[in-house]
């Protein structure tokens, strides 16, 4: 955004890149919205993508691929031993980040059940900047706990805090004073911070971070799934930085940690995943697990394919015209929609925009799931699939009682490469039309609720019939557009 400046004095996002292949999109008119929506049970997990015009639910695996990282795979080696296409894959993560050891697994939550049943036993403490649904489900697995240790700037919505994904530095000292550092598994950051609007930390937090962990004899474990955006926001924000390449940056993030894992679904636009150790002794006990549960150590439940748009997509992950697409497109909507006053997570992090829902529809109660029924009612105006992240995500108490979670956000993430600005402009219209009917918006209640990950499967219903006013008032102010 920064690099190329307009004549007119418009700050706009500038591709770096341009489309060579397309998929046809399909937008139903708003009637047939409000019966798929219905038909999907009021759950945008639920919906089928050829009633979806443009799926903001996740950028995991959905990232568009480069030409050459086309072109590699069809290269792959298909040996099921000592395949070429994973000898690539393992010197190119290698250079990048400069670890010894690397196993595979089929993707970022298969890495973290290999580490948790490595390093956790029942007792352990995990402190972390923010947890990540998957990472908590394995560690508790395994019998430890999560501790959060996030600077208090992470979890204000509002804010201009350049590094929101910031570990406080006492917090997780007076932890560690608390519980022994014995206790601690590890210490792991989440680049990236996903829970928390896409947050990054610092080159600097980390380092220190770092020491404390020296000082305790603590492992340092980086969770490097949304590393991209990070690296662009350190690159960006972090004074220090401003002269090195995102390469160097990288290796020097690297160089602080013990353990790095990540989703291929994310970091690389593949499908795969990855752990890199620099400890040998620990890489041993890790192997044992990999042919257990993901496959032979040379692909570890990856096909031969991804792997090699993996090796691709880490180097061109190195550039930052490409790194920049996600958070620059981010930042527009982000700033597009403040503008017309609609509350959202700032400063623009990666991954996606979050709108705060606690404010977009305040007058609806956390027990009737406001980021859901916001989810549902965007699906409604446009066509836009996002995914719900506050209350409805939570699971019930041990009694049966709503756990009522801290932000009610609705997540619209932001394939990298996929949407062109006319579609984010589109996007914005809509919530912004959407901001201006907001008390048309009604809560929702199950009609089928799973005892676990409810949000993935369960099925709810409109409190009222206000899903068709919203529809007659699309009517009234749109026409017959779609
Ligand atoms: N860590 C982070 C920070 C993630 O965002 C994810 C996935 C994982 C680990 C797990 O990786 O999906 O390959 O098993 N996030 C996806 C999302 C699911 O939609 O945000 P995975």
């Amino acid at each position: 955004m920064d690099k190329v400046r307009f004549f007119g004095g418009e700050q706009i996002p500038l591709e770096m890149h341009k489309v060579r292949i397309v998929q046809k999109l399909n937008l139903p008119p708003v009637e047939a919205r409000l019966r798929a929506i219905n038909e999907a049970g009021n759950n945008t997990f639920l919906l089928q993508n050829r009633d979806v015009f443009m799926d903001m639910l996740t950028d995991s695996g959905v990232n568009a691929m480069s030409d050459q990282q086309q072109a590699a795979m069809m290269t792959a080696d298909d040996s099921y031993a000592g395949s070429a296409t994973y000898t690539r894959m393992e010197n190119k993560v290698r250079e990048i980040f400069g670890t010894p050891w690397f196993l595979p697994a089929h993707q970022g939550r298969a890495c973290e059940n290999i580490l948790a049943q490595v390093l956790v036993t029942p007792g352990s403490v995990v402190p972390m900047n923010y947890h990540f649904t998957t990472t908590r489900a394995h560690i508790m697995r395994n019998g430890g706990t999560v501790e959060e240790v996030i600077s208090d700037a992470g979890i204000e919505v509002s804010s201009s805090h350049p590094f929101k994904g910031n570990v406080d530095i006492a917090k997780l000292a007076a932890l560690i004073q608390q519980h022994g550092s014995e206790r601690i598994a590890f210490v792991r950051m989440e680049a990236g911070t996903n829970l928390i609007g896409g947050q990054p930390f610092s080159l600097e937090n980390l380092g220190e971070v770092r020491r404390l962990c020296d000082q305790h004899g603590i492992l340092l474990v980086l969770d490097a799934s949304l590393l991209a955006d990070n690296l662009y926001f350190i690159k960006q924000r972090e004074a220090a930085c401003q002269n090195l390449s995102i390469r160097e940056i990288t290796r020097k993030l690297a160089d602080l940690c013990d353990i790095i894992y990540f989703s291929a679904r994310k970091l690389s636009h593949a499908r795969g995943g990855g752990i890199c150790i620099r400890d040998e002794a620990l890489f041993r006990k890790m192997r044992g697990l990999v042919p257990l549960f993901e496959g032979f150590l040379t692909y570890g439940g990856m096909s031969v394919r991804e792997m090699e748009a993996i090796t691709v997509g880490l180097d061109e992950t190195m550039d930052e015209d490409m790194i920049g697409q996600g958070p620059q497109f981010i930042a527009y909507m982000v700033d597009e929609l403040q503008k017309r006053g609609v509350p959202v997570i700032t400063p623009a992090g990666g991954l996606g925009c979050h709108i705060n829902a606690m404010k977009f529809v305040d007058h609806i109660p956390q027990a009737q799931y406001p980021s859901g029924a916001l989810a549902v009612a965007l699906y409604i105006a446009g066509g836009i699939r996002g995914m719900e992240r506050g209350t409805l995500s939570e699971e019930r108490d041990a009694n049966g009682n709503e756990v009522l979670s801290h932000m009610e956000l609705l997540r619209l993430a932001m394939p990298r490469r996929v949407f062109t600005l006319s579609q984010v402009k589109y996007a914005i219209d809509r919530i912004s039309w959407l901001y201006q009917h907001r008390s048309l918006i009604g809560g929702l209640t199950f009609t089928d609720e799973p005892a676990i990950l409810r949000f993935f499967y369960g099925r709810l219903k409109a409190l009222s019939d206000w899903q068709q006013k919203l529809v007659d008032q699309f009517r009234r102010d749109f026409g017959d557009s779609l």
